[in-house]
């Protein structure tokens, strides 16, 4: 399901799109689907226990709220989306991408199609999308066209997507999938293969003060601060950010957080390395067989699912997959 979006070139100059301010999100039942939908990525675990099965929320990947370039924000998201996908071979619509993330990288068991929490989150990109494309063209005072739910969950990259007034000659069809700034930006390959264990360096030197010594994260009050990146709270074995090649450039654009782009590119790729060699949630479509799963979904992928690492064989001591009773 969580098939590699491929990364782009970062230019030096480029301007990146800005996102309306969330002040402006208006009053009524369209803004309100757009607050709740804000509401529910930057506080997922009020979906604990029901849809999310780890401690994570959709904004600690998603930077900033999800309006972050580069790191994969929702604006250039919701306008890349009906997408065909070649692992299921059917066109997925921008709702049932959110439901990929639901169930692997949150661990959990994702909302239905039509229910009031992928509505709302559709919602929230649409909004930051659309937002900042009038402002963009010149239309500041011109407010965020309201669309129905069914469009809402639909995404962009559709001829139903009528962009208002001067936008619509602006924002070709082709190419919609391609905004700068989705996704994440190229990385280097490393100069040596990525090594787990000059990764643990790099991780105790750089990371291990904010995400703990086992990668367990922090709570406050009960309450998550610092995400965990592995073991039982973190995201599963299907998820995007378990190939290394992902995690090495989302680490090395955003990581540590606050301070991003000091790793060297080898640093990134071994602590990458490292942190997605340690045990974590199943993959949620395990057929009972490490080889033949490992085969059938990472056969392609920079992931140690099925390997060896420091004697112990990934994926054989996973913790649970989805949301536990
Ligand atoms: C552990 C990190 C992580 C968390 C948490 C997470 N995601 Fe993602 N998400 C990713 C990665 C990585 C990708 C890119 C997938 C790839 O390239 O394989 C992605 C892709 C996406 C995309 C498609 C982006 C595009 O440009 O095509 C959407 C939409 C999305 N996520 C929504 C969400 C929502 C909503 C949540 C919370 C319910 C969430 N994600 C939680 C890591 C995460
Ligand atoms: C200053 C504290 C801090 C440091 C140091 C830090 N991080 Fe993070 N990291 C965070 C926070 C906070 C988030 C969530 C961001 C948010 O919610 O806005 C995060 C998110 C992440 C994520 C995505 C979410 C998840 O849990 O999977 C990864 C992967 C990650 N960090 C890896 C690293 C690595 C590797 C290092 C060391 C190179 C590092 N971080 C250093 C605070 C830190």
């Amino acid at each position: 399901m969580q098939e590699e979006i491929a990364t782009q070139p970062k230019t030096a100059d480029e301007h990146y799109f800005t996102s309306r301010d969330l002040s402006r999100i208006p009053n009524g039942a369209f803004g309100d689907k757009v607050r709740k939908g804000y509401e529910l990525f930057v506080n997922t675990q009020q979906l604990k226990g029901r849809y999310v099965g780890n401690t994570l929320n959709c904004t600690n990947c998603h930077l900033d709220a999800g309006t972050k370039a580069y790191a994969a924000p929702m604006w250039a998201a919701y306008l890349a989306y009906p997408a065909f996908r070649k692992k299921d071979n059917r066109v997925n619509n921008f709702a049932e991408r959110i439901q990929g993330c639901f169930n692997y990288s949150m661990n959990g068991t994702a909302p239905p199609l039509n229910s009031p929490e992928l509505i709302a989150m559709s919602a929230y990109s649409y909004w930051l999308l659309m937002g900042g494309l009038l402002d963009m063209f010149g239309m500041q005072d011109k407010p965020v066209p309201e669309l129905d739910d069914k469009q809402l969950q639909l995404g962009g990259n559709d001829e139903a997507l009528v962009l208002p007034g001067p936008l619509a000659g602006r924002v070709k069809m082709s190419g919609r999938e391609h905004m700068p700034g989705r996704a994440f930006a190229a990385l280097a390959q490393p100069p040596e293969p990525a090594s787990p264990s000059l990764g643990e360096q790099v991780y105790g030197k750089y990371c291990a003060v904010c995400h703990g010594d086992q990668g367990q994260g922090r709570e406050m009050a009960g309450v998550p601060v610092l995400p965990p990146l592995w073991g039982a709270q973190s995201y599963n074995w299907g998820a995007g950010m378990h190939r290394v090649n992902t995690a090495a450039t989302f680490i090395y654009e955003n990581m540590p957080l606050g301070k991003g782009v000091q790793l060297s590119v080898q640093e990134a790729w071994d602590v990458a390395a490292f942190i997605n060699s340690r045990e974590r949630p199943q993959d949620p479509r395990f057929n009972g067989d490490l080889n033949s799963t490992a085969k059938m979904f990472h056969g392609a992928d920079q992931s140690y699912y099925g390997k060896s690492v420091d004697g112990s064989l990934l994926g054989s001591q996973a913790f649970p997959s989805g949301v536990q009773p």
